[in-house]
């Protein structure tokens, strides 16, 4: 991920957005991102900093707190803080000013190896957005050398389930709601067509 956390002096450290708080306000205003990426964002940040002070965990990479936590009851508080770190940074990547459009060359010939269509991808990212019971996340992942378009619940990401997650869309209130109060099929058809970065996902795609 460009902007991937780093570690320094034992501290996780929020990765700057990758733009203005701005650059998605024909979608998402600046005032969403700014409580998302400042607030809550760097509440998780903030949250897994102290949650680690002195542990076993403080030197892991954030990907490494993820591994080691997950499915373990005694570090839930852990595991959420330390995935939704992950799950955020990813998000502000997965999306970019003038987004959307059509995909890369060699990952629109996998979309529509694994889903038909490029509409049909959108329509099963959208589905799985839509139909997450409360508060979550859409992925386009690969598994097992399939493109898939799988939900998680709450801070759960499919690093933990074996995939290779090639972008997500939140869909935790925080990021839609001052915007388009309950009306998430909106913001996720508008994220889908105007933000989303195919050129994040391909990058991943090749990644080892
Ligand atoms: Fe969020």
């Amino acid at each position: 991920m460009k902007n991937k956390e780093k570690i320094e002096s034992g501290v996780h450290v929020l990765p700057p957005l990758p733009y203005a708080e701005c650059a998605l306000d024909t979608v998402i205003s600046a005032n969403t991102v700014s409580f998302h990426y400042g607030k809550h964002h760097k509440g998780y940040v903030d949250n897994l900093n102290k949650l680690v002070a002195g542990t076993e965990f403080e030197q892991m990479t954030i990907e490494k707190i993820i591994a080691a936590t997950a499915g373990k009851a005694d570090k839930a508080a852990i595991f959420n803080n330390s995935a939704q770190v992950w799950n955020h940074t990813f998000y502000w990547c997965s999306l970019k000013p003038k987004g959307g459009g059509e995909p890369p060359a060699a990952l629109k010939k996998k979309l529509e190896a694994d889903f038909g269509t490029l509409d049909s991808c959108k329509k099963e990212l959208a589905a799985a957005a839509t139909t997450q019971f409360g508060s979550g996340w859409a992925w386009l992942v690969l598994d097992g050398g399939k493109l898939k378009a799988v939900k998680t619940g709450n801070a759960d990401c499919p690093l933990t389930k074996g995939m290779k997650p090639l972008l997500n869309i939140d869909v935790w209130e925080h990021a839609y709601y001052l915007d388009y109060q309950n009306r998430r099929a909106d913001y996720v058809s508008a994220v889908l067509d105007k933000l989303i970065n195919w050129d994040f996902a391909a990058a991943n795609l090749l990644k080892k």
